[in-house]
This record gives structure tokens, C-alpha cells and sequence, in this order.
């Protein structure tokens, strides 16, 4: 099927006058510094230069955010086809096997490599501990400091790559835009806070950007997941696909006035129930893995419980497990709750569906290619063909570190044979007739958004829900693509609505309900949809 060509708008969302601003050479340049960043860029050759750009801390991406720990056959009782297999099953009929068969043996490997950077992995009887969660045949599934897998393995990394002088980290440092030449990749315009808006030169260029939640009311992720890395590659000329697929975890805390907390799914691996408002334990109504189907079922049967109850959420029970094992695997969640009054022992946990993980993405190959030369990509940014419709739980920590690995590997090779020349003659287009973003209010405009996305282009769609948030993202990007704005909100909500066109227009095509992408007008399954759905930008 061909890609859909859509209209991308200004190729550059912001001018610059290359004489005055600074330009800075290196090899390699790495955009977010999550896992698949650190890991690749622990790839590359120390002979070469390499600049990690991270738009806020190191403490503030999806990975850091990780609950419940990175998914790998390591209990000899299990087997890698069981892996294979279960995310198959999860992907519903739309992953690419080869890649699947490569991840799923490769994950012990990796899984090994990172306690050899340091990594604490918890234990059990001098082994290390494993938790299941949904959808796995079998417990495979490790984690750390309990409930907080995501910032143990960042530390690891993280204090690795500290240890690597041909590594420099930037953080605080958004990028606007890739800059390409002739349809290659050359580096990007960032903004540094000493220096505003800053030319990188690069031989070989690595997107890790992560994901892109914040499109919607609902989101687990950290307030920087706005999907940039997603718009900017699609400017260069990147081809994406699967952007319809936005999976949603069943179970965020759900306190009015408290930020949107992930409750891992390893609570109910741990054995926890989900009841509704009258005390009811629903999901043997929906489906036979009760509480541990996968994400998808889970999430819509929440929602509909929801509905049928008139409650603005269902809660999750965990008052007939062990209070030694909840305090020992959950000391974060518990704590948390705890800063509401809420005893993870004795009281019911109010929960109900968020935007977790965004499958769809720039198209990377088995060595995290793109289709944009000397422009590799791994982790959430990418749609590496892993996750199909519906990703496994705890196979994203897992893809960020083998691709990373792969496009550090991949972008290493590439500069290492490439001379020391840049091209210095290259000057975005811009048009000078572009407004300004002084009339309008970006945060209102983003709340606007985020809620029309939830309503439209959530947990369920249909045509209808879906022509209307294309008229309204529609209308606002006619009057904010052209702008030129000076913050990182007005960045943002550029990247935003675009990544929403990408979006809906892809829910739109996919006439059928395949994994997360669920429309109430085509509930079924259709093997005539069993392709991917892909988009680029109309030049
Ligand atoms: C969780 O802990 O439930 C999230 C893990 C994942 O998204 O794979």
C-alpha cells in the first residue's frame, strides 16, 4: 500500500541566520538520552565525537518513567519460542517475525550486558527475580528497585556514558529540526541555553526521542513526550508508520487534582484484582486471562465498565496479597498512593485507562535504519515492526536497548569511513511572511488538543469521532503551522498537532479494530487491513 502523502507544512519550524548563530562539528550526534540513546551511543568507537542532545533530564524520559522492568527468556524453564510467540499473539497478526525471532534471542544477551554496566537487577534466592504481566506464557519479565526498573537501568547507562569521554551530554537542549541536504541527513538546528538556536553538524545522525503521550488528557508520560522526534523526522522526509497504533495502559492513578501516576501492570502479575464501583471483579466478563489479557482488552473493558457503572474509573484490589510482598515489589506505587492516604494493603486504588506507548513511528530496518540516509532511529520514536498492533508488556525497554545498540553500531561504522568535511552552504528555506506567537496562547491550545484526542482518537474511534478531529486539528494547524514561535511550548504544539494529523489520518485508512486501534464502526478484524499503514510528507 502507498504511504499517504500528507502536507507537512513549513519544512522548518524556525528561521536562522547560519552567519550569526554558533555551529558545532561532530561524528555522531544523538538526540535523547533514554535507553536507546545512552545505549547507542555506548556503541559508538570512542575515536569518534559524540553529542547526546536530550530536551530535559536524563530523569525525565519514558525510560526513566518504566515500571515494570524488561522482558527475556532467563529462567531455564522457559524458552525463547514462548517469547516469540507471546508477542506474536500480542501484535495481532501485524509484527515482522524475522525482527520478533531477532529481539526475543537477543534479549538475554542484553538483559546480561546491562548488569555488566552496572545494573541492580532485584533477586530472589540469589537469582534473579522475575514477574509476569499481561499477555506472557511464563515469568520472564526482570525488574529493579521493585517497582522503579526504568530509573535503575538509566543510572547504569547513564554512569557508563559519563565514563566515556568522547561522549558529551546536552541536556536541556530541544531540537527543532534535522537539517537534510539533497534528501541526507546532516545534523540539526537545536536550541542551547546559552547560545539560542545552534547549528549541529553531524556525519551520522541517531533520533531516540521517545514517545509522544502528551497528545492526549490521559498519559502516563512525562510532560516532555510530545512526539517531536516523530514531527521532525516526518519534515526530513522520513517515512512513518503504524501512527494509528497508540497503546493505552489500563491502569493510571486516577486522583482529581494528582498527576496521571502509571500503576505497572506487574501489581496485577503480582495477582492484584480490578473491581468495578459496586465491588464487582469484571473481567471474566471480557475475557478468559481475567485481569492479565492483554493491554487492549483491558483497557476497553475498563471503559466500558466505566460506562455501564456511571463511574469515572474502576479500582484496583490488592488487599488479599501479602503487605511483605506488596511493600517489597511496589515501594514507589505505595508511596505515591500513600501521599493521597491511600494504603495499598487496605483501600481500593482508583484507576482507569492513559496514553502509554506510542507503537507507530519512523520505519527502521533490523540495523535501525531509516529512509532517510545517514539517519538511524531506535525505541519509541520507530516503528521497528516489534509491537505489531499491540505491544507486548515489557518489550519496550528491551527494543530500545537492542536498537540502540544497533543504530550506535550502524551510525559508528557509517562515520568512521566518512572524511572530516561538512557542508557549510546549506540554509533552511523559510518563508518571510511568517507570523509571530505573540497573539497566541499555546498551553490553552494544547489543553484544546489533548482533551479533543482523547474524546476523538482515544481507546475508541469511528468515522465520525475521527472527521471531527481532523476538522479541528485541521483548523488550529492552518493558523499555528506558520508561525514562528520562540519557546518550546510553541515547538511543541507545532510537533503536537502535526503528529495528530499523522495520527488521525492513519485511524481514518484502517477501516478495521486490530490491537489498540479499536472503531466502534468496524469492530471486527479485517485480514484485508493485515498491512501497515504508512505516511509521509507531501513535497
Ligand atoms: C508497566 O509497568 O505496567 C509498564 C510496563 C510496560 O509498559 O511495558
Amino acid at each position: 500500500m502507498d504511504p499517504i502523502q500528507i502536507e507537512s507544512g513549513q519544512r522548518y519550524l524556525t528561521r536562522i541566520n547560519p552567519k550569526r548563530i554558533p555551529h558545532i562539528f561532530t561524528d555522531v550526534l544523538i538526540i535523547g538520552g533514554g535507553i536507546a540513546g545512552s545505549r547507542a551511543a555506548l556503541q559508538i568507537d570512542p575515536r569518534l565525537e559524540t553529542i547526546i542532545v536530550n530536551k530535559g533530564k536524563v530523569t525525565q524520559s519514558n525510560s526513566a518513567y518504566a515500571q515494570g522492568g524488561i522482558a527475556g527468556v532467563l529462567d531455564p524453564l522457559d524458552d525463547i519460542s514462548n517469547h516469540i510467540e507471546d508477542t506474536l499473539a500480542a501484535g495481532k497478526d501485524l509484527c515482522n517475525r524475522e525482527l520478533v525471532e531477532h529481539v526475543c534471542q537477543e534479549a538475554p544477551r542484553h538483559i546480561r550486558e546491562l548488569i555488566e554496566y552496572g545494573a541492580d537487577f532485584d533477586k530472589q534466592d540469589g537469582k534473579l527475580a522475575l514477574t509476569k504481566e499481561g499477555g506472557h506464557s511464563h515469568r520472564r519479565v526482570a525488574h529493579a528497585l521493585g517497582d522503579a526498573t526504568g530509573k535503575e537501568l538509566m543510572r547504569a547507562l547513564v554512569s557508563a556514558v559519563e565514563n566515556r569521554p568522547s561522549i558529551q551530554t546536552w541536556t536541556k537542549t530541544p531540537t527543532l529540526d534535522l537539517v537534510t541536504e539533497e534528501g541526507k541527513c546532516r545534523g540539526a538546528i537545536i536550541w542551547n541555553r546559552y547560545h539560542g538556536k545552534t547549528l549541529i553538524w553531524a556525519k551520522q545522525v541517531i533520533l531516540a526521542t521517545g514517545g509522544a503521550g502528551c497528545l492526549f488528557r490521559e498519559t502516563t508520560n512525562p510532560a516532555l513526550a510530545t512526539g517531536d522526534g516523530h514531527a521532525l523526522a516526518f519534515r526530513a522526509g522520513a517515512l512513518l508508520q503504524d501512527m494509528e497504533f497508540m497503546q493505552f495502559h489500563p491502569t493510571v492513578l486516577y486522583i482529581a487534582g494528582g498527576a496521571r501516576y502509571l500503576v505497572s501492570e506487574a501489581v496485577r502479575g503480582e495477582g492484584a484484582y480490578l473491581r468495578d464501583s459496586n465491588g464487582v471483579r469484571f473481567m471474566s466478563e471480557y475475557h478468559p486471562d481475567l485481569e492479565l489479557a492483554h493491554r487492549d482488552v483491558v483497557s476497553r473493558a475498563i471503559t466500558d465498565r466505566m460506562l455501564k457503572t456511571n463511574h469515572s474509573c474502576v479500582y484496583l484490589d490488592l488487599t488479599h496479597l501479602k503487605r511483605s510482598l506488596i511493600r517489597e515489589r511496589f515501594p514507589n506505587i505505595s508511596e505515591v498512593c500513600a501521599s493521597f492516604g491511600l494504603d495499598l494493603s487496605k483501600d481500593q486504588i482508583p484507576v482507569r485507562p492513559g496514553a502509554h506507548y506510542m507503537i507507530g513511528g519512523v520505519k527502521t530496518d533490523l540495523e535501525a535504519r531509516t529512509s532517510v540516509p545517514h539517519l538511524w532511529a531506535a525505541g519509541e520514536v520507530t516503528s521497528s515492526g516489534l509491537h505489531g498492533s499491540n505491544r507486548l508488556a515489557s518489550n519496550s525497554l528491551l527494543e530500545g536497548l537492542i536498537f540502540g545498540a544497533a543504530a550506535g553500531k550502524g551510525a559508528s561504522a557509517a562515520a568512521l569511513s566518512q572524511p572530516d568535511q561538512f557542508s557549510a552552504s546549506l540554509l533552511p528555506e523559510w518563508d518571510s511572511e511568517k507570523g509571530s506567537d505573540e497573539d497566541l496562547d499555546s498551553d490553552d491550545l494544547r489543553n484544546s488538543l489533548a482533551s479533543l484526542m482523547w474524546r476523538d482518537v482515544g481507546i475508541t474511534r469511528s468515522a465520525e469521532s475521527l472527521k471531527d478531529a481532523k476538522e479541528k486539528v485541521d483548523f488550529w494547524s492552518r493558523y499555528v503551522v506558520n508561525r514562528e514561535f520562540k519557546t518550546l511550548s510553541g515547538w511543541e504544539l507545532q510537533n503536537m498537532l502535526l503528529v495528530a494529523q499523522l495520527m488521525i489520518a492513519s485511524a481514518i485508512e484502517r477501516r478495521e479494530s486490530r490491537g489498540v486501534h479499536y472503531r466502534s464502526d468496524f469492530p471486527e478484524t479485517d485480514a484485508a487491513f493485515q498491512k501497515h499503514i504508512s505516511v509521509i510528507a507531501n513535497s
